[in-house]
């Protein structure tokens, strides 16, 4: 996951906000969320793919009416990948990525291991994940492409980063 934008902080305290089940209905809202948060979107037909299939824990994070922010993970027996995680930077600094990270984990169940992909130098999402327990497992080069304004390409590299449930 490769994100946009400077992480502009919520200036008027805590908002009071509710975290609730998603489903492929909330594709398109996720999708303008999406739009706000990073350089390389998922598509608008990525989250109704996603949002569809059995295997997926999808949550989202509303003030009243407004979804702020959302989380999509699959789970596969006791295994969970998360493949998406945004809050809208209005929004951000409040809390609400580690609520949405909290219901995911308590929806889960008992999981033995947890996995995702983050861009190399987004410090924001690393600090939430080694918030949670996740650790940094390997680095691939290359692995997003960026796409300029002038057409030309460049590439970042992610880390793999890992939670391993040794409690239970
Ligand atoms: C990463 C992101 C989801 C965090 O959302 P958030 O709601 O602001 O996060 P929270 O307020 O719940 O913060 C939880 C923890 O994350 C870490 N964190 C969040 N923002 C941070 C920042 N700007 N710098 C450093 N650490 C940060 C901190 O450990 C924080 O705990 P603390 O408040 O006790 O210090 C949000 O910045 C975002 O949507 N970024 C763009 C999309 C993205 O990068 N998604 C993840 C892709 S892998």
């Amino acid at each position: 996951m490769t994100q946009k934008g400077d992480g502009t902080s919520r200036s008027a305290g805590t908002p009071d906000f509710d975290i609730f089940t998603a489903d492929a209905s909330d594709a398109a809202v996720f999708y303008g969320i999406e739009l706000e948060c990073f350089d390389e979107p998922w598509t608008l037909s990525d989250f109704e793919g996603e949002l569809s299939f059995d295997h997926t824990l999808a949550f989202k994070a509303c003030e009243g009416d407004c979804c702020v922010g959302f989380i999509i993970a699959s789970l596969f027996e006791c295994e969970l990948y998360i493949g998406d995680l945004a809050v809208r930077p209005a929004y951000r600094r409040a809390g609400i990525a580690g609520r949405l990270m909290r219901t995911l984990f308590d929806r889960a169940g008992k999981i033995e291991a947890a996995y995702l992909e983050v861009e190399d130098g987004n410090d924001a999402a690393i600090g939430l994940y080694e918030k949670f327990g996740f650790r940094k497992a390997g680095f691939s080069r290359n692995y997003y492409e960026h796409h300029r304004p002038d057409g030309t390409k460049y590439t970042v590299g992610a880390w793999r980063m890992v939670y391993e449930n040794t409690r239970d």
